[in-house]
């Protein structure tokens, strides 16, 4: 694995002048940030050796290095997700290069369902925890110690810092700004009503199929992390709406302009 990381960060390397020490997986809800990145070079993920290929509608593969501001930064335009197919070290492959490339801090955005009664369709939740409820942790197997420790602590995965200062950006701007602890699941079936009463009642705001595993090979790698979340429709055991992934992306759109207000400057300040 160790060799693998570095022969793709030597290929990035060899491909790109100067390396950001800012990453963002533009999941769900911030592809449009794509457009505010100046000066950009697109690697498409067909290109990089050792990385795994995206399948899913509304994902397109590329890794894109540019200016966010005055910001280096490098994005990820489509990500990987353990119910396409890929295992735990495929989905958080990009995660371990963009560390071996010199990374400190990742942005992640992903669509959730929320269980929040306060919560609505639209809204956007700071991940301020999460729950991890994958079937596999993405740490499982050897440990490499030049990656990690054997057991990280989970006490701050999502920094503090940053929330504090997203939330000063969101008051300012007049920006309603929630916050919840994210459920991980699998997918790729959205929950049943027990489902979405039970992931509330666990502590549980806001549930989606991502994010978990690549936030904890960042934090393995002692990377500062900030996720968000765009509700994008709302379960539990009293609601009768079905979510479709048609919904999903328009409500994720909706909120894409409140979103990149808040991430372009959360992103020039970190
Ligand atoms: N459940 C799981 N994943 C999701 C949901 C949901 O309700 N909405 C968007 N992604």
């Amino acid at each position: 694995m160790l060799n693998k990381i570095l022969e793709t960060a030597d290929y990035i390397r060899s491909k790109v002048d100067k390396i950001p020490e800012t990453a963002i997986i533009l999941g769900t809800g911030l592809g449009a940030l794509v457009d505010h990145i100046s000066d950009k070079k697109y690697i498409p993920y067909t290109e990089i050796p050792n990385f795994p290929v995206s399948t899913v509608e509304g994902h397109s593969g590329n890794l894109i290095f540019g200016l966010l501001g005055d910001k280096p930064v490098m994005a990820m335009q489509g990500r990987f997700h353990y119910y396409e197919g890929y295992d735990m070290k495929q989905v958080t492959f990009p995660v371990r290069v963009m560390k071996a490339l010199g990374v400190k801090t990742l942005f992640v955005s992903n669509a959730a369902g929320g269980m929040n009664p306060d919560f609505r369709v639209g809204d956007i939740m700071v991940i301020t925890d999460h729950i991890n409820l994958f079937p596999e942790n993405p740490l499982r197997g050897k440990n490499y110690n030049e990656l990690g420790p054997r057991f990280p602590a989970m006490t701050e995965p999502y920094s503090h810092r940053l929330i504090r200062i997203a939330d000063g950006i969101a008051a300012d701007k007049g920006i309603r700004l929630m916050h919840g602890v994210y459920v991980g699941t699998p997918g790729p079936t959205f929950e049943t009503p027990a489902e979405y009463e039970y992931f509330r009642i666990i502590g549980g705001d806001a549930v989606g199929m991502s994010t978990v595993p690549e936030v904890i090979v960042a934090r393995h790698g002692d990377m500062e992390v900030f996720g968000v979340s765009v509700i994008t429709d709302l379960g539990g055991k009293d609601i009768t709406e079905v979510p479709t992934h048609e919904e999903v992306q328009r409500a994720a759109e909706a909120a894409q302009p409140r979103m990149m207000e808040i991430m372009k400057e959360l992103v020039a300040k970190a």
